[in-house]
């Protein structure tokens, strides 16, 4: 893990409020894992103080560049929406503990909303060990989806879902993960929004199959210092911090009933 300076390849506005930047960062490129998070000065100037946390969306390692697929929320997610290319950003990573990748196994990949984003590099890496790839990726609406044709060359089974149904099953990705049980998958991994990360815990719990679960809550450090980013663990007095301890877990170590 490092602070490096890290210049814009490229920027990209996918719709309304989703933007894909591309960054240059060989340092970070090198040593990163799917699920790992980078820790970003979202602008050149001072404001805000805080770096932002965002998921490793994908890398290449012949530009040295990883890309992050964001949304823009509020302060810090509007500034680099405004950052040009050529720009240096401020880059602390890679951070966290990634996913557990399994060789040869059958498993579902399970991306909600922004959820999507940490998907794409465990979906590559997962397709590089001979696993059986089922990919469900779910959004409010078809422009949640933009990012779909990059998951494509990593599986033969992406399955969309939408809740106003303008693009796949009308509905939610639960619906479609239910249905993929039928095919006795041995590690589902998720990330989205907590209403989802519930409902594929419980589902995995009452199915047996383990499951990884990629975990956001707000940080300041993003290192395990501060103690800012803690979440409730499966028993008394654990709370496990979210930078350093996640954010990937697994189902049966975090409750997530509040
Ligand atoms: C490990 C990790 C990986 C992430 N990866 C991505 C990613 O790949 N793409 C992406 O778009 N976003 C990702 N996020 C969320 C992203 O960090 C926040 O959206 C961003 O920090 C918001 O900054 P802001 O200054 O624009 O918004 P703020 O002004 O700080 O907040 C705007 C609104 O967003 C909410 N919010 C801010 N941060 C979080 C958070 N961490 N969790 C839940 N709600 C939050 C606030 O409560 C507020 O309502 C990730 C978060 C974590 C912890
Ligand atoms: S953000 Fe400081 S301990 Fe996690």
């Amino acid at each position: 893990m490092g602070v490096y300076e890290a210049r814009v390849i490229s920027h990209q506005k996918l719709q309304e409020s989703a933007y894909l930047l591309e960054l240059h960062c060989p340092e970070i490129v090198e040593k990163a894992q799917a699920g790992q998070f980078v820790h970003l000065k979202c602008s050149e100037t001072l404001a805000p103080l805080l770096r932002r946390p965002f998921s490793i969306h994908k890398t290449d390692a012949a530009r040295g560049s990883l890309s992050i697929y964001y949304a823009v929320v509020g302060e810090g997610t509007d500034l680099l929406s405004k950052v040009s290319i050529n720009e240096q950003l401020s880059v602390l990573g890679p951070l966290g503990k990634g996913f557990q990748l399994t060789k040869g196994k059958n498993v579902v990949v399970i991306g909600g909303g922004m959820g999507i984003a940490p998907m794409l590099f465990l979906a590559e890496e997962l397709s590089k060990n001979d696993n059986k790839i089922t990919i469900l990726l779910g959004a409010r609406d078809k422009e949640g989806l933009l990012v779909k044709d990059s998951f494509a060359r990593f599986t033969n089974d992406l399955q969309l879902a939408t809740d106003d149904g303008s693009l796949g099953h009308k509905g939610t990705v639960v619906e479609l993960l239910k249905e993929s049980l039928q095919d006795n998958p041995t590690m589902l991994y998720a990330c989205g929004p907590l209403p989802m990360l519930k409902e594929v815990k419980r589902l995995s719990e009452k199915e047996g199959i383990p499951c990884q679960l990629s975990l956001e809550a707000r940080m300041a450090c993003g290192i395990g210092a501060c103690l800012g980013c803690t979440c409730k663990g499966k028993g008394e007095k654990y709370y496990p911090k979210v930078c350093s301890d996640g954010p990937v877990f697994w189902a049966e170590e975090v409750d997530l009933s509040e």
